[in-house]
């Protein structure tokens, strides 16, 4: 069984080693504009990207403001997103952690990576911080587990044929974020107040026949990847057969595409916290 000291350390090296096969799933590439929309951008708008992964928001927000700047702890994204949009500002950093001045960013956005951080409390703190009075933050999470099949079916199947106790470190609970009171709250604790959030259905068509599922689960996230890899080897070929077996059920002419809705938060920094 591994053992990771702890839940950061492990999200950055599953991510470092995610890059060249994360892009290839677009489970993400699709919500991205749509999240940006609600940025409601002008031209002169500042904006700083956290958790940006090989860049698609960054490259989505710079066709209304050139004033943006990606960012993400994990050197592979940061060097996959460069190679990707050359012509645009991508540099290391850590959520939790930013280098930026106070009151520097008219606009901060992430998607799909608050659900990632070890400490997101340190994160929306880092947010407020940066945001000037005023400032927005826009961000997306995944649906809570039982509305999401990706999830959910991997939950059922590991506590029906596995175990969850197979050495991953404890993150944050999944759905801090995903659930509208308990987000208003955590946000709310670190000087930014909720001022929408929206449930929304969503489509991830995987382009592959469910046989692929076991690969999917391996190539788009961290946990999900721990999760299979780290399960007693005499299960997991009953854990994968069950996997693909479940996912039939969404196959659609040799491609499974599942229901995969989303949350987009927008907040607002109140008044002069730093
Ligand atoms: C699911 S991916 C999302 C990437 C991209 N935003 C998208 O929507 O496709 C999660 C990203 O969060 C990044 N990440 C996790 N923890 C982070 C942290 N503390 N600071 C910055 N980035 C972090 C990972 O490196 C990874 O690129």
């Amino acid at each position: 069984m591994p053992i990771f000291s702890d839940f950061k350390s492990f999200e950055k090296d599953g991510w470092e080693q995610r890059a060249a096969t994360y892009g290839k799933w677009s489970a993400t590439s699709q919500i991205v504009p749509i999240a940006v929309e609600a940025l409601n951008l002008s031209s002169v708008d500042r904006v700083l990207e956290l958790a940006c992964g090989p860049g698609y928001g960054t490259s989505e927000i710079s066709k209304k403001t050139q004033d943006v700047l990606g960012t993400d702890f994990a050197d592979s994204m940061i060097t996959e997103a460069k190679a990707l949009y050359p012509d645009l500002e991508f540099e290391q950093a850590d959520a939790e952690n930013l280098k930026f001045s106070n009151n520097s960013f008219d606009k901060v956005f992430c998607t799909f990576g608050v659900l990632h951080f070890a400490h997101p409390d340190k994160a929306l703190r880092e947010v407020c911080r940066v945001l000037r009075p005023g400032g927005i933050f826009v961000f997306t999470v995944w649906a809570p587990v039982e509305k999401s099949p990706f999830f959910g079916i991997l939950s059922e199947v590991i506590s029906q044929l596995g175990s969850f106790d197979v050495g991953l470190p404890d993150g944050p609970p999944i759905d801090d974020f995903s659930v509208k009171d308990r987000a208003s709250t955590k946000l709310s604790a670190q000087g930014l107040l909720m001022t929408n959030f929206q449930m929304k259905d969503n489509v991830f068509d995987t382009g592959s026949p469910a046989s692929e599922i076991p690969k999917i689960y391996r190539e788009v996230g961290v946990r999900s990847k721990g999760l299979l890899d780290f399960q007693d080897q005499n299960k997991l070929p009953r854990i994968e057969t069950e996997l693909i077996s479940r996912f039939k059920e969404f196959e659609e002419e040799g491609t499974v595409k599942m229901p995969f809705p989303y949350v987009i938060v927008t907040a607002r920094k109140e008044q002069q916290h730093y």
